[in-house]
């Protein structure tokens, strides 16, 4: 018997899940997408290749891993059917190693129109959703309304589809938002037609079974934990909870057989969308790290939101994930900074405190930063750990001791390549 481990995202999404991923598939049988749909992008790099993946998990190039898309995520066929298309392209055997459960939800055109409307709505109060029908999606879901996966195989899918769109025009009705439905459905349904060369399997049995015969399984979050639906800055949060225990909602691991919880962070911090943001840089330092990073949403091309390191966050997402080894990616980017800061602190309407509060807004909470000497140093080259400039190691050490978690891998790139093992 065995249990899976989980990775996941410790901050506001994008810390490079999906190039860690990738680089872990070969001691992996199994990686197992548990939340989130194609909100979600994660990319890789290999032999000079860079590709995006969104509902598809980062395992998917290699040769044998099994890649399964759990009952947890939300499946937009017409996105789902342009990524296997352009891995079919690239020679990946997405027939044999792709299952998808029964049990993931549908995303329909009506869920995009929506999402769409629900933020048009709200003006300047938007969550900056990446309006790819998630929330609506979710809301089904959670309202007894969806359509499942293991539906497009009955009589009735059609049927259900219909009854569906029929509440879902009364809603668009009501917030007066103009579409054209007899554009979008078209290409919906031929993306069913085409899904159905998948495999579709009841994937709690075939997890679990693969438990019992010892098999090596991770489980691929999307997001990141301050975008969870409970412990994120709601509402500027996703509609899915991305924490470790998503895992076993999501793909119907018991918590017993969960086994070690690695979560990735960048050297500093970035969000995409709206919400409170406690060490935002809104100048030319926050710029610097925005184009050095080259800090763009890799689904929707926004800007992300640039800042420093913010501990007292970073220790909240490894208390609620049971977080066993940290991953820190992206340490190049701050190769060109002569002083880095560390937020350590937050002073919460005069009180200092080393935690996150529940109201992280910008009128109660400031940071409190602490400088550390950077390392000068292009590190996109170095390969081994003992390489590694003083001063990055003393920012490993500095993090490690905060946050009384190890650190097992520092990220100096984006390539497989450019990953150093600090264990
Ligand atoms: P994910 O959503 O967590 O998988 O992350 P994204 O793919 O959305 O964003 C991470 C971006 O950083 C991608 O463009 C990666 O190729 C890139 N990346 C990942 N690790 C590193 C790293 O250590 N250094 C640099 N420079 N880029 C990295
Ligand atoms: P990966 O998996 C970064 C953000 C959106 C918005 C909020 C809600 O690549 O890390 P949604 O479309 O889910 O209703 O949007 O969440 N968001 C992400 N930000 N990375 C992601 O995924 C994200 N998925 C959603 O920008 O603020
Ligand atoms: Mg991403």
């Amino acid at each position: 018997m065995s249990k899976a481990d989980v990775l996941l995202g410790l901050q506001w999404g994008d810390e490079g899940k999906g190039k860690i991923v990738d680089v872990l598939t070969p001691s992996y049988d199994i990686i197992a997408r548990f939340q989130g749909g194609p909100n979600a992008g994660h990319t890789l790099e290999f032999n000079g290749i860079k590709h995006v993946l969104h509902t598809i998990p980062s395992g998917i190039f290699h040769p044998t891993a099994i890649n399964i898309v759990g009952n947890g995520v939300v499946i937009d066929p017409v996105i789902f059917k342009k990524e296997i298309d352009a891995l079919l392209t690239l020679g990946v055997d997405v027939k044999t190693k792709l299952l998808i459960s029964k049990r993931a939800h549908l995303i329909l055109p009506t869920h995009r129109l929506l999402d769409a409307a629900n933020e048009a709505s709200k003006g300047k109060n938007k969550i900056g959703s990446t309006l790819k029908g998630i929330g609506p999606t979710y809301m089904d879901k959670t309202g007894r309304n969806g359509l499942r996966i293991g539906d497009i195989e009955t009589k009735e899918f059609k049927e259900k589809y219909t009854a569906l769109v029929e509440k879902h025009k009364q809603l668009l009705s009501f917030y007066n938002y103009d579409y054209n439905l007899n554009e979008l459905e078209p290409t919906w349904f031929e993306a069913i037609e085409f899904l159905q060369q998948l495999q579709f399997i009841d994937t709690e049995h075939y997890i679990n079974k693969a438990l019992v015969s010892g098999k090596k399984i991770l489980a691929e979050g999307a997001q990141g934990s301050l975008l969870d639906i409970d412990f994120g800055s709601y509402p500027f949060v996703t509609s899915s909870n991305t924490i470790c225990a998503g895992a076993c909602n999501g793909l119907g691991i018991p918590p017993n057989k969960i086994g070690n919880v690695i979560g990735i962070f960048k050297a500093y911090c970035t969000r995409v969308g709206s919400g409170p943001f406690p060490t935002e840089l809104e100048n030319e330092t926050g710029e610097k790290i925005r184009q050095i990073g080259r800090e763009f949403g890799s689904t929707t091309g926004r800007p992300r939101r640039t800042g420093w390191l913010d501990i007292p966050a970073l220790k909240y997402a490894i208390m609620v994930n049971g977080v066993t080894e940290l991953m820190m990616m992206k340490a190049d980017i701050l190769s060109e900074f002569e002083n880095i800061e560390i937020c350590t602190h937050y002073d919460y309407d005069g009180t200092i405190i080393d935690y996150l509060p529940y109201n992280i807004d910008p009128k109660y909470i400031k940071p409190i930063t602490t400088t550390v000497k950077g390392w000068n140093k292009d590190l996109t080259a170095i390969d081994n750990k003992d390489k590694l400039p003083a001063q990055l190691m003393d920012y490993v050490r500095f993090i490690e001791k905060a946050t009384d978690t190890p650190i097992s891998i520092v990220s100096v790139g984006p390539d497989r390549k450019q990953t150093i093992q600090m264990r």
